[in-house]
Order: C-alpha cells, then sequence, then structure tokens
C-alpha cells in the first residue's frame, strides 16, 4: 500500500505504478464498504473541489459532486463557457487562481488536441491536484471504476481476456479516451486484451505501444483485430463503444460517413452467445441504445453497466482522499 500521495495530479494512471493504483482500488473497495454500512467517512472536511467543465457530463459531474459532499466536503460546477474563460482567461491563470481557492482541480476538457495539453498547462501552474475527468487522450477515472467493477465480478482477472471493441454511433463525434485508458491498463492486471476496430478508427500510436508494452511487461495477451464478430469469442469482458476517426480525418462529415460504413457493428445477444458463459457487458454510457449495443444486451444478463457507473462513485473518492487529503 502507497501511503504518499497527497498532492499527486491525476492524468493519466500511466503515470502511477502498478502499487498506487492497488492502494486506490484498496481504498474504493474500503469506501463502498463503509458507504454500505452506513459509516461515515468525513475525509475531506472543509475541502473544496473545483470541477471545470468545457464538455457535457451526467455520471462524472454527479458522482465527483456526490464523492466530496460524502467525505464531508464540498464540489463547485464551473463551466468554460459561462466563464471568463470563454472571454481569455489562460490556463496558467486557472491554474493559479482556482488552486489558491480549491484544494484540488477536476477538469473535462475533450477537444481533439486542446484537451491533454490544457489540463498539463492548469497543473503545471497549480499548487493543488489535477485530475483528469476525460480529456481528448485519456480517461482515467472511468478506467479505474471499470478494473474496480471487472475485479468486483472476477476476482483477480490475471489471465482473463478483454475485448476492446469499437461500435458504430453516429450521433456524435465520441472522443478516443476511454478505449485508450482502458487499453493502457487492463493488460498491467494480467488481462488479455483484444483491440477491434475497423481500419479508419485506429487509437494513438503511440499508446498502443505503450499498452503493448504493458502487456508484455505482465506476460498478458495483446491482440489488434478489424473484424467484429471474432473479437467475442470465448472473450470474458465485451466493452463495446463508439469513437470518431479521429486519427484518420479531421472532417467531420467524412468522419460520420466513415461512422455509417460499419453500421452492423452493433452488440447484440447473438455476439454474446459467442462469448465465455460468464462474460459481462460493459458501456461507460451514455450508449445509443439499439445503434451501438440493443436494448436486450444492455439490459440483459451480462450486462453490468450500473455497478460500473456506480463504481465511478467509489473510486473516485479513493483518488481525492489519497490526493487532497
Ligand atoms: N462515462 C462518462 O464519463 O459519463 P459522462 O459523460 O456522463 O460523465
Amino acid at each position: 500500500m502507497q501511503t504518499h500521495l497527497r498532492g499527486r495530479d491525476l492524468i493519466t494512471l500511466q503515470e502511477w505504478t502498478k502499487d498506487e493504483v492497488d492502494t486506490l482500488l484498496d481504498v474504493a473497495f474500503q469506501l463502498k464498504r463503509e458507504r454500505a454500512l452506513g459509516v461515515a467517512h468525513p475525509l475531506l472536511r472543509d475541502k473544496v473541489l473545483a470541477m471545470l467543465f468545457f464538455f457535457s457530463s451526467t455520471r462524472t459531474r454527479a458522482s465527483f459532486e456526490a464523492g466530496m459532499a460524502q467525505l464531508g466536503g464540498h464540489a463547485q460546477f464551473i463551466e468554460s463557457r459561462t466563464t471568463q474563460i470563454a472571454h481569455g482567461d489562460t490556463a496558467k491563470e486557472i491554474g493559479e487562481i482556482l488552486g489558491r481557492y480549491n484544494d484540488g482541480i477536476a477538469i473535462r476538457h475533450c477537444d481533439w488536441g486542446l484537451g491533454n495539453q490544457y489540463l498539463r498547462d492548469v497543473a503545471e501552474a497549480s499548487r493543488v491536484p489535477v485530475l483528469n475527468m476525460q480529456c481528448d487522450v485519456y480517461h482515467p477515472h472511468q478506467a479505474l471504476a471499470d478494473v474496480m467493477t471487472i475485479i468486483e465480478r472476477f476476482g483477480d482477472p490475471r489471465g482473463r481476456t478483454a475485448t476492446i471493441s469499437w461500435a458504430h454511433d453516429p450521433s456524435y463525434l465520441k472522443p478516443i479516451s476511454v478505449a485508450q485508458s482502458l487499453l493502457l491498463l487492463l493488460p498491467r492486471f494480467g488481462m488479455n486484451v483484444r483491440l477491434v476496430h475497423p481500419p479508419e478508427f485506429q487509437l494513438m500510436g503511440d499508446i498502443v505501444e505503450q499498452a503493448r508494452e504493458n502487456a508484455r511487461a505482465a506476460h498478458a495477451g495483446f491482440e489488434l483485430m478489424d473484424d467484429f464478430d471474432a473479437g467475442f469469442v470465448r472473450t470474458d469482458v465485451v466493452y463495446a463503444k463508439s469513437w470518431g476517426a479521429m486519427m484518420t480525418t479531421s472532417d467531420e462529415t467524412e468522419d460520420t460517413r466513415l461512422i455509417n460504413k460499419y453500421a452492423s457493428w452493433m452488440t447484440d445477444e447473438r455476439h454474446m452467445m459467442t462469448a465465455n458463459e460468464d462474460a459481462i457487458f460493459m458501456h461507460p454510457l451514455p450508449a445509443d441504445r439499439n445503434v451501438e449495443v440493443t436494448d436486450a444486451v444492455i439490459d440483459g444478463p451480462h450486462s453490468i453497466v450500473y455497478d460500473q457507473a456506480e463504481n465511478r462513485l467509489h473510486s473516485q473518492k479513493a483518488v481525492m482522499a489519497l490526493t487532497m487529503g
């Protein structure tokens, strides 16, 4: 167990050691158990988290805000477009100023090519931890909740197979950050990972290489595939969601055309029947029902999407308690 995490930024879990990630999970399970028992844990009494959003959110906003209240503190909701950020407040100014008002700064900024750099610039100027609520490259708090949920279901997931697959959804161009954070994290827990996508929907090359290296170091399997149906066969975890073709085109019309080229990439019961009997279906939500995944699967016996969403709360509380305490 690591006990020196106070003050640490969490922009990507790739910058945290496996021991440190294990500590986050250990505390997350403790806080979940205590909440179930009605045991109060005001570990951040009088502390304040700034939550700065450049992009919409349901789960992330609600779970960080509820988590801070349950830890005895407060979370302030700030939107870029209703503040002077829209009129020129720089990342340095935000880091300096919000860092003096608050005990942590959480940011969601998903704009392609901008988000991660913005978080890095705020962190550089901030005296308090910066927590990544999703950027264009990473969604570490989603991946942390996901691995917690997998461990809850399977125990030690070493040797299990996880399929991270692209899925069809033209509703809006979703960031690649969920898939990338998951791809980096799961092999560190010894899981064999299959990354499945059409050729136009690549992830960032350096992220894929880091993930491959994580798998090699953990003696885990690492496979790249472009056959949606084959990705399901005898897998333990199905994580099928849409992302945009950012690595192929910057033209949104072309991106939508490419997405629609693969309209058959929707998870249905026929796919789940080819997975292992105790396989789980995961999705970070929001999902486009009957476009990305059928109602029968997302509401069916394999789906654990609500446990996944719940674990955002417990795992983020662990991050905040350990970094902001
Ligand atoms: N999974 C997730 O990050 O959900 P929100 O976009 O609603 O925050």
